[in-house]
């Protein structure tokens, strides 16, 4: 496939169907992941794949996810926002569990940070987490590529999971991706239009 064509396809999605993905998709993947430019050249990352129910509760739990969430409320937390960002948190907040629990796969990925997150000062000391996200980028563009979508989803509660799923405490959760194929019923939101004129400075700002 065509690089600009993957650039365009890989979205976020939070609707799944139910169809397993090939093993050979992700490690396909996995392996256009570990490609990706990394701080001190070791690429201390991995990936804790989760199939079951049982892994994905222990996920739901920890962030609390079980709560109702209110569309009125969250229509008046967002009112005065862009409506683009307001489209996205309304379709994106509601299915925050569903996702997780539809997804046949959620990815874990894994980093080895540089700085302990209390002891960072400068965003030098965040190399480890920049490297990550370019490792994860990789990983969904590749999935892209095969018609396979996710959503990079933001923990909160790191060491409960950490704790439950027996990560070593010295390594860090960059993100839980639930990923799949697209859903008849899946929204692809309007990304928001850049004009990159206004975004390129000469020489100075
Ligand atoms: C650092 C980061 C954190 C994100 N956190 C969440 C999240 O917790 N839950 C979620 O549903 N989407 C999350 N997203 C997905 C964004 O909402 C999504 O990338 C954004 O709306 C742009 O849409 P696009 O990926 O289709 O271009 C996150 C994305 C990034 C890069």
């Amino acid at each position: 496939m065509d690089f600009i064509e993957v650039i365009k396809k890989r979205r976020t999605i939070r609707d799944f169907e139910n169809k397993s993905i090939p093993n050979s998709i992700i490690e396909y993947a996995i392996e256009n992941a570990f490609k990706a430019p990394t701080y001190n050249h070791l690429r201390e990352w991995d990936f804790i794949i989760i199939h079951s129910l049982k892994s994905k509760l222990k996920l739901i739990e920890s962030e609390d996810l079980d709560k109702v969430v209110d569309i009125k409320e969250l229509e008046i937390r967002f009112k005065n926002e862009e409506s683009i960002m307001k489209e996205m948190y309304l379709d994106a907040i509601p299915k925050q569990k569903k996702m997780i629990l539809d997804a046949p796969l959620v990815v874990i990925v894994v980093y080895k940070p540089k700085t302990k997150l209390e002891h960072v000062k400068r965003i030098y000391d965040l190399n480890c987490l920049a490297s990550v996200w370019a490792c994860i980028e990789n990983f969904l563009l590749s999935l892209a590529e095969h018609d396979v979508y996710g959503v990079t989803f933001i923990p909160q509660n790191n060491e409960i999971i950490k704790e439950k799923l027996e990560i070593p405490g010295e390594l860090e959760i960059a993100s839980i991706i639930p990923i799949g194929y697209k859903a008849n019923t899946a929204k692809i939101l309007t990304q928001k239009a850049i004009d990159i004129t206004k975004r390129i400075h000469n020489e100075k700002w």
